[in-house]
């Protein structure tokens, strides 16, 4: 099997690409050969050192492919089975690992493989963004930051599914007509503009419910601005960089927000919750509410590439890494 591995944290350039021996599933687990690995921003963070592995480590979270062989006990599970997931271990840039069958979901027919490598950490972040961390009603508003990346551009079809108005922000102009194409409002390039002063403006001073904030430090404390009384600050990302202290007394008090800071581990605990949120995720994808453009396929052993694209913004959608 050949995988992406790195002995130091930095830039690019320490994912290493290398053979290694298969080896055996234990009780609970199963050997998935992969067909497609998502890329996600998150790979970033564990590779730079913002979010803490110890090394040396694999990297990548989510996969889809089938299963090669089964543990002793398994039993939900067989071979042959189209299998994805999105959760630890790291590992899943490689085209081969054994993973532990509780966070492993059935992939049903009628969905490819690629498809779901560029759902299962996007689709089951969106749904609960949109279902449990804040619960969206038709007709509200709502703002999505990087609304042409990739959760950005499931979050804005599925947002708009359910009957809300999205207003997405963008860093550049090439992204404004993407960013609508799936399923955005209105389109502000903050880059060029006062996000904030935009949203204002938009809602006739009022503000907004909820704002999903996945660039960070440079959007938090403006984000926080755009909302409306008790209003609530999604923080689920920082591809900008690692969020500075917030001042609860000048950014949260005066209008008594709520601030939460989520991720997929939070609502997929459960195998309960998992396949709830799964099955969810699949039905819009195969009602076609939710629709799926691959940006682009990176072979394996160019890893360090894609992460280059993703840090220097030049994803638009979602991406995936064939082994
Ligand atoms: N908590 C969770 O459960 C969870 C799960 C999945 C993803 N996420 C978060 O959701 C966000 C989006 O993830 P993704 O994988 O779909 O990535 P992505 O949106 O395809 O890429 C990140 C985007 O962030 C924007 N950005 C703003 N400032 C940036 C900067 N200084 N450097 C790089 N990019 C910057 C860029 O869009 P513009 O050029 O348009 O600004 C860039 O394209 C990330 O923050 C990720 O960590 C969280």
């Amino acid at each position: 099997m050949y995988s992406i591995n790195f002995t130091k944290t930095g830039g690019p350039e320490v994912l290493k690409y290398e053979k290694l021996s298969i080896s055996e599933p234990k009780e609970n687990e199963v050997l998935i050969k992969h067909s497609a690995i998502g890329l996600n921003f998150i790979d970033t963070y564990h590779r730079s050192g913002l979010y803490p592995v110890s090394l040396p480590s694999g990297i990548g979270l989510e996969g889809a492919g089938i299963i090669e062989k089964v543990g002793p006990d398994v039993k939900n599970f067989k071979e042959g089975d189209k299998v994805a997931y999105a959760a630890a271990p790291l590992g899943s840039y490689s085209t081969h690992r054994i993973y532990p069958t509780k966070s492993l979901v059935k992939v049903p027919d009628g969905i490819d493989l690629e498809i779901v490598a560029c759902l299962m950490t996007k689709g089951l972040t969106t749904y609960y963004l949109l279902h449990q961390t804040y619960t969206v009603k038709k007709g509200q508003t709502v703002l999505f930051h990087a609304a042409a990346g990739g959760v950005g551009q499931i979050f804005c079809q599925w947002a708009k599914s359910l009957g809300c108005k999205v207003i997405g922000t963008v860093g550049s102009d090439e992204k404004i007509k993407l960013a609508k194409k799936f399923g955005c409002d209105e389109v502000i390039n903050y880059n060029k503009e006062s996000f904030k002063d935009k949203v204002l403006e938009l809602t006739n001073n009022e503000g907004l419910p909820v704002v999903y904030d996945g660039v960070g430090k440079n959007t938090l404390e403006d984000s926080l601005g755009c909302l409306k009384m008790r209003g609530t600050m999604v923080s689920f990302g920082n591809a900008s960089g690692k969020l500075d202290p917030v001042d609860v007394g000048k950014l949260i008090a005066p209008k008594g927000l709520y601030l939460t800071r989520p991720s997929i581990a939070h609502y997929t605990s459960t195998r309960e919750e998992l396949d709830e949120a799964s099955n969810k995720l699949f039905e819009m994808v195969k009602s076609g509410a939710v629709k799926v453009e691959i940006f682009k396929k990176y072979a394996l052993k160019d890893a360090k590439i894609a992460h280059q694209d993703l840090e220097g913004r030049k994803i638009l959608g979602p991406a995936i890494i064939i082994p």
